[in-house]
């Protein structure tokens, strides 16, 4: 064993330690960063609400090490569960299944469900392991901020406000995980994620994707979709159109917000970002390579608060694949606000 690799060992038996002690810390999955806490201590979970700053009716995924837990909180899988299961564990898949109140009830919101995921990645699987718990994890980020997909941005929320934070490196999806009902006759899909609904429709025939009019009527069958998430501090608009409207008509309203005393930033990518003149331009990803742009989607929305962009213009992208899941994202960072161009 390298001298890394023995430390790295000796860093994740104090972060089990500490998870068992009933403390909070913060790990790399491969979609984004973790705050975790023992599921099965209401005191522990009750500190990553305070830490996050997180409205208590929203609940949150429990992180399981190996398939064999699974049955200890969860009364049943059934058979769409079992398939979704087999191909997408561990991996960037959330079930939402019926469990067996043993898991702290503020872990739930009171809910009879409860969400489960098991990661794959290597340090959040090692040190899961190790906990010997379930463990508890929104994002590691204060609550309404983007997504943290590296350690910095874990530390730029949180530093104070936890025990112990693990570096893994940059979060390798950068979206997080896709969260599916299948508690009823049809699975749900109640926010899309690392795993595209293309993905999920080859193994679950058909899948409903969790309506708006539910949140419309005031009851979101997923808690968190209610709540206005992922935004950095300025003003995100998304222009929507053909390329060549969009691009002329974002760089006049840059220019025109410019005149009107705005800071004004621009989401584009590798491809785009040389059209552009405004104070904060960055290129996410590249549009030829989806898992690029959603891989640097986060990264990105906080670029625009480090530089204190107040009104942020948004490329936009078609509705595919993990596209999907960046679309989701970026128009609640947008809050709703699209132009058609
Ligand atoms: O990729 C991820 O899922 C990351 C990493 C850390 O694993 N975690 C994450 O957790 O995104 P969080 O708390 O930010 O999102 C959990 C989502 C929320 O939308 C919540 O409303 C939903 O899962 N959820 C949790 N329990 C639920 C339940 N019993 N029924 C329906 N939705 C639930
Ligand atoms: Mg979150």
């Amino acid at each position: 064993m390298g001298l890394d690799q023995a430390k790295q060992t000796d860093e994740l038996i104090r972060a089990a330690k500490c998870l068992r002690e009933g403390g909070l810390v913060a790990f790399p999955t491969e979609t984004v960063y973790g705050l975790g806490a023992d599921a099965t201590s209401e005191k522990a979970v009750a500190a990553i609400f305070e830490a996050k700053g997180r409205p208590s009716d929203n609940p949150l995924i429990i992180h399981i090490g190996s398939l064999d837990q699974l049955p200890l909180w969860v009364a049943d899988l059934p058979v769409a569960g079992q398939k979704l299961v087999s191909r997408f564990w561990p991996g960037p898949l959330t079930l939402v299944l019926p469990h067996r109140g043993n898991i702290a009830p503020n872990v739930t919101a009171g809910l009879p469900t409860v969400a489960v995921r098991m990661p794959s990645h290597p340090v959040a699987l090692a040190l899961i392991q190790l906990a010997e718990v379930p463990v508890a994890a929104p994002s590691a980020n204060r609550s309404g901020r983007p997504s943290p997909t590296e350690a910095s941005h874990v530390w730029n929320d949180l530093a104070g406000r936890i025990d112990l934070l693990l570096d893994g490196g940059a979060a390798g999806v950068g979206v997080e995980s896709t969260v599916v009902d299948v508690t009823g006759k049809t699975p749900v899909l109640l926010r899309p994620g690392g795993v595209s609904v293309e993905e999920l429709e080859q193994v679950a025939e058909t899948i409903v994707i969790g309506s708006s009019e539910q949140y419309e009527q005031g009851v979101p069958r997923s808690p968190g979709m209610k709540y206005r998430h992922y935004a950095p501090r300025g003003e995100v608009w998304l222009l929507q159109g053909k390329e060549e409207n969009v691009h002329v008509c974002m760089q006049k309203m840059a220019r025109d917000a410019q005149g009107e005393g705005h800071r004004v930033g621009i989401l584009t990518t590798e491809e785009h970002k040389d059209k552009f003149d405004a104070d904060v331009i960055v290129a996410c990803g590249r549009r030829s390579d989806p898992a690029s742009v959603a891989r640097e989607l986060y990264r990105a929305l906080r670029v625009f608060d480090e530089k204190q962009a107040d009104l942020i213009l948004a490329e936009t992208f078609p509705e595919q694949g993990i596209f999907y899941s960046v679309m989701n994202r970026l128009r609640k960072a947008a809050d709703g606000r699209v132009i058609q161009v």
